[in-house]
């Protein structure tokens, strides 16, 4: 049953060009499956740029971290494991000595804890010109966050959701006072295309009868790339300097993975041809955040450096501002209890 819902990921794959993804041919930006972050942020000069990374400590977070700070990027990677962001930080820095990472702690699974790393981030009066939203699990069994949330959909969207309105405002102030356009990216995944049937099970979001490993990690997806358009179309309508825009990495062998490590060494078998390595996991994203051609480009998903069409639920707009007065009310629900 898993391994079916992974294949057809396969197909979904399938219809973005096999040819494309196995040869790694260019799309339209110039870039593709095979390009690295380093080759698509190359001569970019990020030196008066501040970013933070959530889950950068790791995978394809940590790549996205250490090519953002070899642009000269100020990174700051938020982490749940200090101690793991910490290595990561000197990993870095070994490589680039003139690199500024700094690390902060955050629980994405509770938002007293993003409530906690954003007073910590302001405190350090900064900047913030790029948030990337990348941390996540994956195919997690069923639990609750201390909030009392289903934990993909409260680590994958509702952390960040906090987290993002939360620093908002900063962005907003850096964009308007620098006049250099903010970003933001989200790392949503093709498995946004295999969610529940409604796509969000808003009247059973924490249920565990019926609760799917591989559905909720696609509804959490679905969330992020709904939560991406929403908040696009919100800044377009005040008039804002910030961009907002989805992208799924590729499909890459990390970390993530270790909630079914057999699952995914079975799938990587059939469909060898359409896996990529970190550096070229972490191309969308680095793309998406720093390339020249993205200035202005908001509300839009990527897939291997270039453009792609969501699913139909993704482009639902009713959809999209449901989640978002949803996401609220879960928030707002949580700090009175
Ligand atoms: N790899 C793929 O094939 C693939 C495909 C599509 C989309 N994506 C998306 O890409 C993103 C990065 O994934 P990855 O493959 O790089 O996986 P990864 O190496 O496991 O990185 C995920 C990061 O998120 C962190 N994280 C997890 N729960 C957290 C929490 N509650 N609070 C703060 N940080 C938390 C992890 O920290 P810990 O080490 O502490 O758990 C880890 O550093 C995810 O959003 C994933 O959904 C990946």
């Amino acid at each position: 049953m898993h391994l079916c819902s992974s294949l057809s990921f396969t197909l979904q794959v399938s219809e973005m060009g096999i040819f494309a993804l196995m040869t790694g041919r260019p799309g339209p930006s110039g870039f593709g499956s095979a390009s690295t972050a380093e080759q698509v942020t190359e001569g970019v000069d990020a030196s008066n740029l501040t970013a933070i990374v959530t889950g950068g400590a790791s995978g394809i977070g940590f790549e996205t971290a250490r090519v953002l700070a070899l642009r000269r990027a100020h990174v700051i990677i938020a982490a749940r494991n200090i101690e793991a962001a910490n290595e990561a930080k000197q990993a870095i820095i070994k490589e680039n000595i003139s690199a500024r990472v700094d690390v902060l702690k955050l629980d994405l699974c509770s938002l007293k804890s993003v409530r906690a790393f954003v007073d910590s981030f302001n405190a350090l009066d900064l900047p913030l010109n790029l948030l990337i939203n990348n941390a996540g699990v994956m195919f997690c069994s069923h639990q609750l966050s201390e909030d009392g949330v289903e934990v993909q959909f409260a680590t994958n969207h509702l952390g960040h959701f906090l987290l993002t309105n939360l620093l908002l405002d900063k962005m907003k102030n850096t964009a308007r006072t620098t006049g250099v356009e903010g970003r933001i990216v989200i790392l949503s995944s093709l498995a946004h295309t295999t969610p529940y049937q409604e796509g969000i099970r808003f009247d059973k979001i924490n249920d565990r009868i019926g609760y799917s490993e591989l559905k909720a990690y696609g509804q959490s997806k679905l969330a992020n790339l709904l939560h991406s358009n929403e908040l696009s179309r919100r800044l377009q309508e005040e008039g804002v300097n910030i961009t907002v825009n989805s992208v799924h990495p590729g499909l890459i062998m990390t970390p993530l993975m270790r909630h079914s490590p057999l699952l995914m060494k079975t799938f990587k078998l059939f469909t060898f041809w359409m896996w990529k390595n970190v550096p070229q996991g972490a191309a969308t994203t680095s793309y998406v955040a720093l390339h020249p051609k993205m200035k202005g480009v908001t509300g839009k998903y990527f897939v291997d450096c270039n453009e792609m069409k969501p699913s139909s639920h993704a482009g639902d707009e009713k959809l999209a501002k449901k989640l978002w007065d949803f996401s609220n009310k879960l928030i707002d629900g949580a700090s009175k209890s």
